[in-house]
């Protein structure tokens, strides 16, 4: 029993320790290429601020997810990004240029809406044809990749009217990528789809990561985890907490946090472990460990106890932490 949890505990570490190091290799990577830099942007829409003083910097390469409760301002954030809504007060760069000042720069970003509202009339081919040729660099050979890769080419010659409603995300997640953007700004692409379609389109969403520089919109914590390299909690309009999924969650931990499950009531551990319990439920004890504590634990109270694992909080939890619900 004590070498068993003493291996689980050690695998814990081991884990915690790699990922951190590919966190750090990370940073070293992508340090010095700023991609997109929100300098002081306000927002007002009459007498409702939309946006206050917001101040984001996204590296190149680096998939940022900007979360936050209904309301916060992240469409209009990514909206004034793409250079499509002018800002009160603040700009923003892209690679350096200000989005509103060159236009051109503006072809580097693919836009995928909240609701991307496409035209129904034509085929999905000829969609995409007409967007591809709004720009310079798109070939036909170009289009018929993107529609094998969103899964829809054997539908290319169906009118897009016909489509259900993954079908058409899918479809404009290609008009978004038609003229091969280095920046992708994608406003919840898996809102409303099912299971299987929403992996699919974050498999999308994987094949750039590290390629692209991605801006991802989300309400769904366990997609912003899985993806995201860094994320900013948006509320009331402004950024109230950033940083890694990891560093987030581990910072809410504050310390380490164990679950132990006893056997049987042993009232000399109950005595030593009562101010490090965090929560009791039954025999199910949430406590705050230090290493030393661990080791006189499985030293001492053994044949008590029934297990022990690390408690790691996930994204919402962060979510709930730090913001204060919709608008
Ligand atoms: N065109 C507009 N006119 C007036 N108010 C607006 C407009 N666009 C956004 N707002 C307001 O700005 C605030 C932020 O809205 P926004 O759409 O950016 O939030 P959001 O974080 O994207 O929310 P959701 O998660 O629901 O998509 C809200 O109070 C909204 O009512
Ligand atoms: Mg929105």
């Amino acid at each position: 029993m004590f070498t068993s949890l003493s291996i689980h505990v050690t695998l814990i570490t081991f884990h915690l320790s790699t990922l951190q190091h590919t966190n750090n290799l990370y940073k070293s990577l992508f340090k010095y290429h700023s991609m997109i830099k929100i300098q002081n942007v306000a927002k007002t829409f009459g007498t409702i601020t939309a946006l206050s003083n917001l101040n984001l910097e996204i590296r190149k390469g680096e998939l940022f997810g900007l979360v936050g409760p209904n309301g916060a301002g992240k469409t209009t954030a990514i909206r004034i990004v793409c250079g499509i809504l002018h800002p009160t007060q603040g700009r923003v760069l892209i690679d350096g240029h200000d989005v509103f000042e060159n236009i051109k720069i503006k072809e580097r970003i693919g836009y995928l809406p909240e609701e991307p509202n496409l035209y129904t009339r034509p085929t999905a081919l000829e969609l995409l044809q007409y967007f591809g040729s709004l720009y310079g660099n798109s070939t036909p050979q170009r289009i018929e990749e993107l529609l094998k890769f969103v899964g829809l080419y054997h539908r290319k010659d169906s009118k897009v009217e016909t489509f259900s409603k993954g079908m058409r995300q899918r479809l404009a997640f290609a008009r978004a990528l038609v003229h091969d953007p280095d920046i992708l700004i994608l406003d919840e692409p898996t809102m409303g789809l099912d299971p299987a379609t929403a992996k699919r389109v974050r498999q999308f969403i994987k094949t750039f990561k590290g390629k692209k520089t991605i801006i991802l919109c989300t309400h769904y914590m366990e997609e912003a985890d899985e993806l995201c390299d860094r994320v900013g909690f948006l509320d009331g309009g402004t950024i109230v907490k950033e940083g890694e999924p990891l560093q987030l969650k581990e910072e809410l931990r504050k310390g380490s946090t164990y679950e132990v499950i006893i056997n049987h009531n042993d009232p000399s551990l109950f005595e030593w472990v009562k101010d490090k319990v965090i929560s009791q439920e039954g025999t199910r004890l949430i406590c705050a460990l230090a290493p030393e504590d661990i080791s006189f634990l499985l030293h001492t109270y053994e044949s008590v106890i029934f297990s022990i694992r690390t408690i790691t909080p996930t994204l919402a939890d962060v979510f709930e932490r730090y913001t204060h619900g919709s608008q």
